[in-house]
């Protein structure tokens, strides 16, 4: 039932059509009206994003050229000044909004509190006024590694008010994976806390960041600020650690936006490709807010009265473009939420819809899949009459899941939107809007305009209809990201050079995929590079493999996902030993740990498989997918005569 296939998908012919009621109020009401905006769009794709960025976004200075595109390079609204703080804050404290409620936070255990725009603004003008009197300034970097607090917010919102780029850190990440990025982005400040709290546990944070700072190794780190969450004893270093609840409170609440430029750094999010280092994807100020701005409106459709609630952690794109920016931006009421679902609190998510009374709410095909398996009883005592709109993302959504969702927890009125994109996007890519395209179960739909999606062979073709081949995109969009940070080449080879150019005209290549069908509706397969996403989190096989053979026992590892029931795919990793070592449960255990440590809980392989040799090319190539059919218990089909040794995959055969 996990991940859809070919058969499942292409015998799908369910549509669901949005109600007359959703449409007539809707941000996009027909079909037709998106066609408009799709055809407008695309013939003259500046003058488009241009007329929005006018209308929506507040500016010190305009831009003098909508777009510099110099492939693979794009520049958005050169020379145009502005800051994304000032339009998710300032702006909303001259009209009725001011008193709005900008944040709402559901905390663990039992813990809330609200923030008005008035609020979140003060607290945020007082933060970055501390970011300051530590030494940070425009154009420094800052990591930021938080539990789901209202601070990851107010932190990431300071920075971008002063100008200083942050790279928010997932807290299930390890200290060893926290300091790569933190020396990658030469982070000059940490702001962190003493715990967060993870599934009825304390994870220590700021031990976390002592380690990945021990011995100097991130040299760049000056200070650390520590939000007192949990309340457990820290060790506090004199010169280096500060407590934001002591420095927060002499802080003057005035603190100007500062212009910035709409090509200045905005932050820096580190994703997993198909190489071993994670890549830092690089997104700037103006298109980014621009994007994710228009996104979040038509696509959420957010309307004055909504309450928001997507529940991605801050530590993911999801959580910076539709948590943050995007709701904020339109001053919207967004929730933020602490707490996961769990056995011992299977109907959490349920209780917040009940009793903030959430009208949109926007989650993952995962998550999904696990309240299922919960049972119905527990969506089903609560009143989750309130919503009135439903969207995924972040891994293809199998259409039994997605009937689950329309019924049990949409009641069979709410649309459906289904989120094609990625962190390299910034925003939604493909995606219904929602009172003006019908869905089916399992696609997400169509392109959001001005966005030039298509599924083309590795020339470039568009591919006919039906036919399987790679997601790509044909020209430029606001919210795109710039580059690698520091990596430009990386950058050029990894998204812009898989499918060459043609005639001149760079194509990107996202990694993913798909197929079209007769109505132009795409269909996400999953990716086609040594990515692999588990439980909706983006994970490079080949991460993990370092991380394995960087294990004293381990002689060499491949790693590939096989499909699973709820996390659409889990961790299996071939393991040969170095000559001394003998295979054992506990050997299999220290490796898993091994692996969690050296990058985090998400990485952790459900299953390591010893073998005395891994099936490999003659050129020594591993052939993965030999070891993919193995671990998915297939027959290994297909040609194998390239194979060098026939009784290694035999013997991988047995060990089975
Ligand atoms: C996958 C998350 C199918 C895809 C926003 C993509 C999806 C990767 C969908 C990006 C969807 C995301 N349907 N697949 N609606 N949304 N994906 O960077 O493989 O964490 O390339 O961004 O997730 O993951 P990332």
């Amino acid at each position: 039932m996990s991940q859809p296939t070919i058969e499942s998908i292409l015998h799908e012919e369910r549509l669901f059509e949005p109600s007359a009621e959703f449409s007539q109020a809707a941000r996009v009401k027909s079909l037709d009206e998106y066609k408009q905006l799709y055809e407008k769009a695309k013939a003259n794709p500046e003058a488009f994003w241009a007329e929005l960025a006018e209308k929506e976004l507040h500016w010190f200075q305009k831009w003098d050229t909508v777009l510099d595109w110099q492939p693979p390079f794009a520049k958005w609204f050169v020379n145009g000044k502005t800051n994304i703080s000032y339009n998710c804050l300032d702006r909303h404290l001259t009209t009725w909004r001011k008193n709005k409620a900008a944040l709402i936070w559901e905390g663990e255990p039992g813990d809330s509190r609200t923030l008005t725009y008035a609020q979140l603004h003060r607290e945020v003008c007082q933060f970055a006024n501390a970011l300051k009197s530590l030494g940070v300034q425009k154009g420094d970097r800052v990591g930021i590694y938080m539990p789901m607090i209202p601070e990851a917010a107010i932190a990431m919102l300071a920075c971008a008010r002063i100008g200083a780029a942050h790279s928010v850190v997932f807290g299930g990440f390890s200290a060893e994976a926290l300091r790569d990025r933190l020396v990658d982005a030469e982070a000059k400040a940490v702001i962190t806390a003493d715990g967060g709290w993870r599934k009825d546990a304390i994870v220590p944070l700021k031990d976390q960041v002592d380690k990945a700072l021990a011995d100097n190794s991130a040299p760049s780190v000056q200070k650390v600020l520590v939000v007192k969450r949990t309340g457990q004893e820290v060790a506090m270093q004199a010169e280096r650690d500060v407590w934001w609840h002591e420095l927060q409170p002499k802080m003057s609440a005035d603190c100007p936006a500062e212009p910035m430029d709409s090509e200045d750094l905005l932050f820096i999010l580190y994703t997993s490709g198909s190489t071993g280092k994670p890549k830092g994807v690089v997104h700037t100020t103006a298109g980014y807010n621009l994007y994710t701005h228009i996104t979040t409106q038509w696509i959420f459709d957010l309307q004055d009265t909504d309450v928001y609630w997507c529940t991605a952690d801050v530590g993911w794109i999801t959580g910076h473009s539709y948590i943050v920016y995007g709701p904020l931006s339109n001053g919207a009421t967004t929730l933020m939420y602490e707490g996961a679902p769990r056995a011992s609190n299977p109907g959490c998510f349920w209780d917040v819809i009940e009793k903030y009374g959430v009208t949109v709410f926007y989650t993952a095909p995962t998550a999904i899949r696990a309240f299922i398996k919960m049972g119905d009883e527990h969506p089903n005592s609560r009143n989750l009459s309130s919503l009135r709109l439903l969207g995924t993302v972040g891994e293809p959504i199998n259409p039994e899941a997605w009937m689950w969702y329309h019924t049990v927890i949409g009641g069979e009125r709410c649309p459906i939107v289904d989120t094609w994109w990625q962190t390299e996007t910034g925003g939604i890519m493909i995606t219904a809007l929602p009172g003006a395209i019908a869905t089916k179960p399992g696609s997400a739909t169509l392109p959001f305009p001005g966005i030039l999606a298509d599924v083309v062979d590795l020339d470039g073709n568009t591919v006919g209809n039906n036919e399987g081949g790679y997601l790509a995109v044909r020209y430029p969009w606001p919210g795109m990201m710039r580059t690698v940070y520091g990596d430009p080449d990386r950058f050029r080879r990894t998204y812009w050079e898989h499918i060459p150019p043609v005639d001149g005209k760079y194509i990107y290549f996202a990694g993913d995929g798909a197929r079209c069908d007769e109505d132009g509706y795409f269909w996400v397969m999953g990716r086609v590079d040594d990515v692999i996403n588990v439980a909706g989190h983006r994970l490079g096989t080949m991460e993990i493999e370092s991380a394995l053979v960087s294990h004293p026992a381990v002689a060499e590892a491949a790693v590939v996902g096989k499909p699973d029931e709820v996390k659409g795919q889990d961790i299996v990793a071939f393991v040969t030993l170095e000559g001394s070592q003998t295979p054992s449960e506990a050997l299999a255990k220290e490796l898993k740990q091994h692996v969690v440590s050296e990058i985090g809980a998400i990485a952790r392989p459900g299953e390591i498989r010893f073998a005395d040799a891994l099936p490999k090319t003659r050129s020594g190539k591993i052939m993965r997918r030999l070891l993919r059919s193995l671990a998915s218990g297939e027959e290994v089909s297909g040609d194998t005569s390239t194979l060098e040794d026939r009784s290694v995959l035999e013997k991988l055969r047995e060990g089975s």
